[in-house]
């Protein structure tokens, strides 16, 4: 697990809001846009519907945004930060694919999940073709570097699932255990996104430790809070159902603290719903989270995150840029949707 004890405390520094950040990127972000419409095509029907349907449904972008602001806080003035961007919007476009036919889920982005719509069969093939869709686009890049990070990354996030996967209906999931999946099925992409910007700029050797260290961070932060999301939001906002992780059996942070924290009838309690997958027993699980204190604990350990990634950016330039990678550091955990 991340989070450097020993960083030094950091200067005050500038975060961007969120809409400082949206006009800050809107230019270069239009531009992925219209890359990731262009290489969704596919003369096969099904894969331009799929592909459409999750696509077009949005999403917040996050991971794309990450590398161009961290690619243009190095001072990158070409163009491959765009190609580049798409690459990694598509990597975690297919694993949503997948996430939600494993999940079983059937919201995402505010739309019938495709695997509601299509089945599980066509999902899973249709993440098949925008995972290796997003390594022909990577190859056009023509960078041995970047395709390296790509792969481990890619590499990891399938190990980080699969992590997940054994976990599933297991009550003896703690704290460290569960960090040690977020890590893989999340942060490393975020990691990859943000360090990339400093490869595509010859500066890895530089500055790429400390925009790896954002993104990794960020991508515990992101996720913590996600997992908070799953019992707290309001689903219409969220875009995806509430209790998806409970019925999958999926203990998450808030519910591992709880366990941890409850007295013994109730923790047995807690463990059977978690063998089960008992998605009826929500209003008990959310009593016990209450008493225990859980969404609260749950969102601290998202700020130290958060924090940590702040504090990463220390040996960076300081400029609009990495005054918009501040900004998302908070916006990460303070989001409703
Ligand atoms: C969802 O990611 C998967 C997680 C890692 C929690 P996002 O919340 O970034 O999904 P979109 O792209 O905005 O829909
Ligand atoms: C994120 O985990 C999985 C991926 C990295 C694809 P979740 O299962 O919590 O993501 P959501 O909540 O379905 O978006
Ligand atoms: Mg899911
Ligand atoms: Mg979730």
């Amino acid at each position: 697990m991340t989070i450097a004890a020993s960083a030094p405390t950091p200067p005050p520094a500038t975060a961007l809001a969120p809409d400082a950040i949206g006009r800050l990127v809107k230019h270069d972000l239009d531009g992925v846009d219209a890359l990731i419409r262009a290489r969704l095509a596919s003369d096969v029907l099904l894969i331009n519907q799929v592909g459409e349907h999750i696509v077009g449904a949005g999403g917040k972008r996050l991971r794309p945004q990450l590398h161009l602001i961290a690619a243009r806080a190095l001072g990158y003035a070409g163009q491959d930060h765009l190609q580049l961007a798409a690459v990694i919007e598509f990597i975690h476009t297919s694993t949503l694919l997948h996430d939600d036919v494993v999940d079983e889920s059937d919201l995402r982005r505010g739309r019938k999940t495709a695997n509601a719509l299509w089945g599980n069969a066509a999902s899973v093939l249709v993440g098949d073709f925008l995972y290796s869709r997003s390594f022909q686009l990577m190859v056009e890049l023509d960078r041995m570097a970047v395709m390296q990070v790509l792969a481990n990354t890619t590499n990891a996030i399938a190990e980080g699932e699969v992590l997940q996967l054994l976990h599933v209906n297991n009550p003896n999931v703690d704290e460290a255990a569960y960090l040690r999946v977020i890590e893989r099925k999340t942060a490393v992409l975020f990691a990859a996104a943000t360090r990339l910007g400093a490869v595509l700029c010859d500066l890895d050797a530089r500055h790429g430790a400390a925009l790896h260290a954002y993104g990794l961070n960020l991508g515990y932060a992101f996720q913590i809070a996600d997992d908070v999301l799953d019992y707290t939001a309001d689903a219409a906002a969220l875009g995806k159902n509430l209790g998806d992780d409970l019925a999958e059996g999926k203990a998450t942070l808030p519910l591992i603290h709880a366990m941890s924290r409850a007295d013994v009838a109730t923790r047995q309690r807690l463990r059977e719903i978690v063998q089960a997958g008992d998605a009826e027993a929500m209003p008990e699980v959310l009593a016990a989270i209450e008493t225990a204190g859980s969404i609260a604990y749950s969102h601290q350990r998202a700020v130290d995150y958060a924090d940590a990634a702040e504090r990463a950016l220390g040996t960076l330039p300081e400029n609009a840029w990495t005054a918009a990678l501040r900004g998302l550091a908070r916006y990460a955990v303070d989001r409703d949707f």
